[in-house]
């Protein structure tokens, strides 16, 4: 990048603020508050209105202004477990609050560029046309996700959804090859209609936005990329991940998982863990402890509280398992995901696929099992296995003979050695695109002058 272009980008950018809104969910609060770290580099000033759910620590952002809403949710309406109410709740309860807001902070404030909005909150679109407001989306998901969310009118329309025990799991999508009917962005709960409807809505709303940014690289999602241009050829679209690229190394974290990572061997050890929002069965957890222990290789396994239906933490796992593994397998509620990844002792990471998860595994090199819970982790789960071809995708119900043949598959195998060679050379593409000149940080750079475009 040419360092007086920049400054020069940057003295205007500095008179200039931006709103952002994220939604309180972790896989969503995290990388919007690195978008906001990311712009504030480029010079802009940065408004967070949050809710009072699960609201950011502001000593962490000191640089950040923080305006809270009330997002009037009960301590029952503001669980996950149904993801699909949950969102409905947040364009019901929120519209209200988030007007008067922002409301106030244009009076305050004469210099607001545009609100960037995450995408589930697709009531600030008419909100933000309502004060003549750029508006922007942040999809925190991927560009290949949601441009299948984005073709959901046309799949009810073709037959492929509803999903029923009548459709043909293994059937392709002509529409959107290779996903099959079983690869569509299912939930496990809720009422799927409502679910359809939200997500047509969030389409629609993306698609009369002023652009829409993805904490993704170009590379990595050509197919995602022309889908969505075909689909809305006017909409611009600023793809500048993967977002941790940007910062410097962390320092090494204490935590146990790393003092234990560091007694293994290179490369031996398989990573488990299925984010912050997916759940399994009671049945589901003593397979994958099985399956963990028969394949002899060395294992991380986070198991959150709330991770299994039913049980707190680790009581249904058989007596003395782990003292029978002697040191092999280790057991943590939470782990420093990017810094395991990157340690050298990995060699595999069992994933549900989030977003998040899965560009963290691709910056790392990591090749992936993977093991989809619910909505677009299905989608990426299958473009891991068969277009970027840098995991196995677990189809079957969770078995202990089969998980143990999929980690040996992934970890010893040939074919584990050819997904490994794949990740390792997508990781260079990832690491190359945020630095200056690389696909991501140009991308950014247009971002900044549309943002200021609408002066
Ligand atoms: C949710 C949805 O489930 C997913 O489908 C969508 O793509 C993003 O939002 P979540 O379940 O939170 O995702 O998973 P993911 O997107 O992978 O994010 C989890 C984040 O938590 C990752 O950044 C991961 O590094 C972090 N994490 C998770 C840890 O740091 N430690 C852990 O022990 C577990």
């Amino acid at each position: 990048m040419n360092p007086s272009k920049s400054i020069k980008m940057e003295e205007i950018t500095k008179r200039k603020r931006l709103i952002l809104f994220p939604i309180p969910l972790e896989g969503h609060m995290n990388p919007m508050l690195k978008l906001a770290d990311l712009l504030y580099s480029k010079g802009f000033s940065i408004t967070i209105i949050h809710t009072q759910l699960n609201s950011p620590n502001p000593s962490l952002h000191p640089h950040f202004t923080f305006r809270s809403i009330p997002d009037g949710l009960s301590e029952s309406e503001a669980s996950p477990k149904d993801i699909v109410l949950l969102f409905y709740l947040f364009n019901t309860k929120c519209v209200q609050p988030f007007k008067e807001c922002l409301s106030s902070l244009l009076s305050e404030e004469p210099e607001v560029a545009c609100l960037i909005s995450d995408a589930i909150f697709h009531f600030t679109q008419s909100v933000a046309e309502s004060f003549k407001l750029p508006r922007f989306v942040f999809e925190t998901g991927s560009m290949t996700g949601y441009a299948v969310f984005s073709h959901f009118s046309l799949l009810r329309e073709k037959g492929y959804l509803p999903v029923t025990q009548d459709s043909q799991p293994g059937k392709v999508v002509t529409e959107l090859p290779p996903l099959r009917i079983k690869d569509l962005p299912v939930i496990p709960k809720g009422d799927p209609e409502k679910f359809f409807e939200i997500c047509v809505l969030i389409a629609s709303k993306i698609a009369a936005s002023d652009g829409v940014i993805f904490n993704t690289f170009k590379d990595l999602e050509e197919q995602g990329m022309a889908i969505l241009q075909k689909q809305y050829p006017d909409l611009p679209v600023f793809p500048i991940g993967p977002f941790h690229d940007y910062e410097e190394a962390s320092s090494t974290s204490n935590q146990s998982c790393i003092s234990w990572l560091n007694t293994r061997a290179p490369k031996s050890v398989i990573y488990v863990s299925f984010g912050t929002i997916a759940a399994i069965t009671k049945a589901q957890f003593l397979e994958i402890a099985w399956g963990l222990s028969n394949s002899n290789q060395p294992f991380l396994w986070v198991v959150r509280p709330g991770l299994v239906h039913g049980s707190d933490w680790l009581e249904l796992l058989p007596n003395r398992f782990l003292e029978n593994l002697n040191g092999r397998g280790h057991i943590v509620k939470w782990a420093p995901q990017k810094e395991v990844l990157s340690h050298p002792s990995v060699g595999g990471f069992w994933t549900h696929n989030g977003w998040n998860s899965t560009l963290e595994s691709v910056c790392a090199g990591v090749p992936m099992i993977c093991f989809p819970c619910f909505g677009d982790q299905m989608v990426l789960a299958r473009y891991v296995s068969k277009v970027w071809k840098i995991g196995l995708q677990y189809e079957n119900e969770i078995e202990r003979g089969e998980i143990e043949a999929t980690i040996r598959k992934l970890m010893e195998e040939k074919e584990g050695e050819e997904i490994r060679d794949r990740s390792l050379k997508l990781m260079e593409k990832a690491n190359v695109c945020c630095k200056p000149g690389g696909s991501s940080s140009q991308c950014l750079d247009a971002l900044v002058k549309h943002i200021l475009s609408y002066e």
